[in-house]
């Protein structure tokens, strides 16, 4: 898998696999179909992701424990987990012991990066930020980073920490371009990956979208994703529950787009973000 590299030289996959509806959405479903979505994570892995990015916030914490099950058998240092910490418990405390109930669903006894999801302007930075730092010298995370941060916030917890924020996890696709144009140029110099999430889901296909699709002879979710995957440092993570998006998205990694038909792409009819503005 092609890696970005981030500060402190950690190595992040540039496309991974995401967790959310695994297991319910934000609480656990007791219908849920655990047997095929751990299933799908065990294809994934053997269809060389390596990449699985989680959160206590998924399904209140049963996405991990899906997790935690499909990744039984594998050699944990070829896997690269990340998990994140909800807003609110961005405390002292609350960050040590969200950490910790992580690691156990997840039977594992450290994460490559744990990532502050939301900003809570209820709770002091320093404190998180602190509190992360903590989980590095504890041995309970390789790496720290951060989700759905403005450059000024992200420019303030790089501030603040004493190791390397390696991730800015942010909401960014063909319609969602406001990473691109505040963050992008912020995180690249001060050595952050900017990680795109829902890269996929509720986009629709363009008439010159589908033209490029036959071009190029690839799906519109492929083609969403190359044009992400094209630039320079960005990483990509993506939910597949069918066992046949995972080889599909596997060779979008390999789509190389011409630079007027990304220029095509970079003008697809924007849309409002969901969650909280970046700017
Ligand atoms: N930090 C944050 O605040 C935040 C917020 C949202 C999401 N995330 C993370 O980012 C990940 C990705 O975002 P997301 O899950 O919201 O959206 P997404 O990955 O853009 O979309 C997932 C959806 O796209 C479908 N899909 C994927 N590949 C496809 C293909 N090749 N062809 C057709 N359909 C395809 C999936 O279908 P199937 O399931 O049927 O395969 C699923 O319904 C999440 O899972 C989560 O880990 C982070």
């Amino acid at each position: 898998m092609r890696c970005a590299t981030a500060n402190g030289d950690i190595r992040i996959p540039v496309l991974g696999m995401g967790t959310w509806c695994f297991g319910g959405r934000t609480e656990h479903d007791a219908d849920n179909d655990d047997k095929s979505q751990i299933s799908a994570l065990k294809n994934g892995i053997e269809c060389g992701f390596t990449l699985i990015d989680t959160a206590e916030y998924y399904a209140s914490g049963y996405a991990e424990e899906l997790i935690g099950k499909a990744i039984n058998g594998y050699d944990r240092q070829q896997l690269f987990i990340t998990s994140k910490v909800w807003k609110s418990n961005a405390s002292k405390a609350g960050v040590q012991r969200s950490c910790e109930d992580s690691l156990r669903r997840l039977k594992t006894d450290y994460l490559d990066c744990y990532l502050y999801h939301h900003f809570n302007p209820d709770i002091p930075l320093e404190e998180t930020i602190e509190a992360l730092n903590t989980l590095v010298e504890r041995g309970l995370t390789r790496s720290i980073g951060v989700s759905n941060f403005s450059a000024s916030l992200l420019l303030k917890a790089i501030s603040l920490s004493e190791n390397p924020i390696v991730i800015n996890q942010v909401h960014c696709n063909l319609a969602v371009r406001e990473a691109l144009e505040n963050l992008q140029e912020c995180c690249r110099e001060h050595g952050v990956v900017l990680q795109a999430w829902r890269p996929v889901r509720d986009l629709e296909e363009t008439p010159e979208c589908r033209k490029l699709c036959s071009k190029y002879g690839v799906t519109f979710p492929q083609l969403a994703l190359a044009w992400l995957l094209n630039m320079p440092e960005i990483a990509v993570i993506t939910a597949m529950k069918d066992p046949r998006h995972l080889p599909e998205n596997m060779a979008a990694l390999s789509l190389v787009i011409e630079p007027e038909d990304m220029e095509i792409l970079n003008n697809y009819p924007l849309r409002r973000p969901c969650g909280v503005p970046l700017a």
